[in-house]
């Protein structure tokens, strides 16, 4: 059942929070404990939708994965260790999910069903099957369609041929499959990508005993793993999320005299797009304590409402911000002049048609944009403006819409619905609350009682 949500203008946001756990992170902590040998425990992973949706069809799978006083507990069945489930594996909402199994599954040497949700069910999976197929991964002709849709059958042939795979779409999850697939294959399989995306799949192999290299080349820089290691259980904590953060980030710069401290940020590189784009509109933006903690980068970020001005976004930064456009598109209504984001064809197939929904979202709350086949231009309305709000948001399953449209209706004239709000559980649950704990006013529609 869907629940639609009311964000309103109200005073300044107000504290201290600490990010919620890391999707990207989450999901391959869990994935790649299951193929290794031994014990692998969590902390601070997202306990979403979308992570559990991999924790469940791991524990189809025959993966013992249990959850104690907030620690997760994975026992490794080993590379290609994995059982024959007995019945369709549901990836609900989540690409990463079912995109990063497929590389596992094509390793095993037996046939899974996939289905998921109604957004998920419209998502391009030739992406990742082309390359797997390229290695062995049979799949089903009958239900497989022109676009490769869920629901899929797929059979893993036992032996996996590797490949060197030039990535035609900057894709980490394209990129960690093929990979994934590889620790199945026999020798050396690579990865070239000429735009760098995010390296979690990577460093955390290394962190379990894979040995995966990095060189450069004249297509890009070629990841190559070697296939049939043994993965070592070990402790991970996972850092808290750039993304999720960035909706933090965003309400605090556009509603007045906020000040916001968000702690344990991961400050990967291939991660930090938004926060350098919001830093050159002039967010004011304290960068805390940064250190290292299991490989990679983390930070407290003290941010402030800020005067903010139009940027250019370049093309090549897409992959380091690619699911923070809808909010930064929301930060950028309230910038003085216009703000430009090139490289968004990747955007048209997020959980939904992201630059669509994004653009017909603003000019629902009555802010200028314009939107090409892979730009948006939002024309903000400065200081002496305002933003209007007032429309219902159509969110067709984006949690991340959803949660942008908020953020946009805590600082504009007219409160803003969203036309469902069950989706955020997917990446960010207990967003509403969290936000009006910090002085922000979300809530069901209906419901008077703040
Ligand atoms: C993710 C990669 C990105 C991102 C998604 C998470 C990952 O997708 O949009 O939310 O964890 O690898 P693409 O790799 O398809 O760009």
């Amino acid at each position: 059942m869907s629940e639609p949500l009311v964000a309103r203008r109200g005073g300044p946001l107000a504290g201290e929070i600490r990010a919620p756990g890391d999707k990207s992170m989450s999901h391959r902590a869990l994935l790649f404990g299951a193929l290794a040998i031994g014990e692998t425990t969590i902390d601070g992973l997202l306990r979403s939708e979308d992570v559990v949706a991999t924790a469940d069809a791991l524990r189809a799978m025959g993966v013992p994965v249990t959850e104690h006083a907030e620690q997760w507990r994975v026992v490794g069945r080993g590379i290609g260790g994995l059982r024959r489930p007995d019945t369709p594996l549901d990836f609900g909402n989540s690409g990463t999910a079912v995109r990063l199994m497929m590389g596992v599954l094509a390793g095993q040497n037996f046939q899974a069903k996939l289905i998921g949700d109604a957004s998920l069910s419209k998502r391009p999976m030739e992406r990742v099957l082309n390359p797997l197929r390229d290695m062995g991964l049979q799949v089903d002709g009958s239900e497989s369609n022109a676009k490769g849709t869920l629901p899929l059958t797929i059979t893993g042939p036992g032996d996996l041929v590797p490949i060197r795979y030039v990535l035609p779409v900057p894709s980490a999850q394209v990129k960690s499959a093929v990979l994934l697939a590889g620790l199945h294959a026999a020798g050396e399989t690579s990865v070239v990508e000429p735009i760098p995306t995010r390296d979690h799949t990577e460093r955390m192999l290394r962190a379990f005993g894979a040995q995966v290299k990095t060189t450069d080349s004249s297509e890009g820089t070629v990841i190559t793993v070697i296939g049939q290691p043994t993965l070592q259980g070990l402790h991970i904590n996972v850092p808290g999320d750039p993304s999720s953060t960035a909706f933090l980030i965003a309400a605090a710069l556009i509603i007045p005299e906020s000040k916001l401290t968000v702690t344990n940020v991961l400050m990967n590189d291939t991660r930090t797009g938004f926060l350098t784009t919001v830093t050159e509109m002039g967010a004011q933006i304290e960068i805390m304590n940064r250190r290292e903690e299991g490989g990679e980068d983390v930070a407290d970020l003290i941010v402030v409402s800020s005067p903010l001005k139009g940027v250019s976004v370049p093309d090549d930064r897409a992959p380091s911000m690619i699911d923070e456009y809808p909010v930064l598109a929301v930060v950028a209504a309230f910038a003085d002049g216009p703000t430009h984001m090139a490289g968004l064809e990747e955007l048209r197939v997020k959980e939904c048609d992201r630059l669509d929904m994004t653009a017909k979202g603003l000019r629902a709350c009555g802010v200028t944009a314009d939107e090409t086949e892979s730009t948006l231009t939002v024309h903000g309305c400065g200081p002496d403006g305002t933003v209007n709000g007032g429309a219902e948001v159509e969110t067709e399953l984006d949690h991340r819409i959803a949660m942008s449209f908020l953020i946009m209706g805590l600082a504009a004239e007219q409160p803003i619905t969203v036309d469902d709000g069950t989706m955020i559980a997917t990446s960010f649950p207990g967003f509403n609350n969290l936000m009006n704990d910090l002085g922000a006013d979300i809530r069901a529609t209906g419901d008077c009682t703040a």
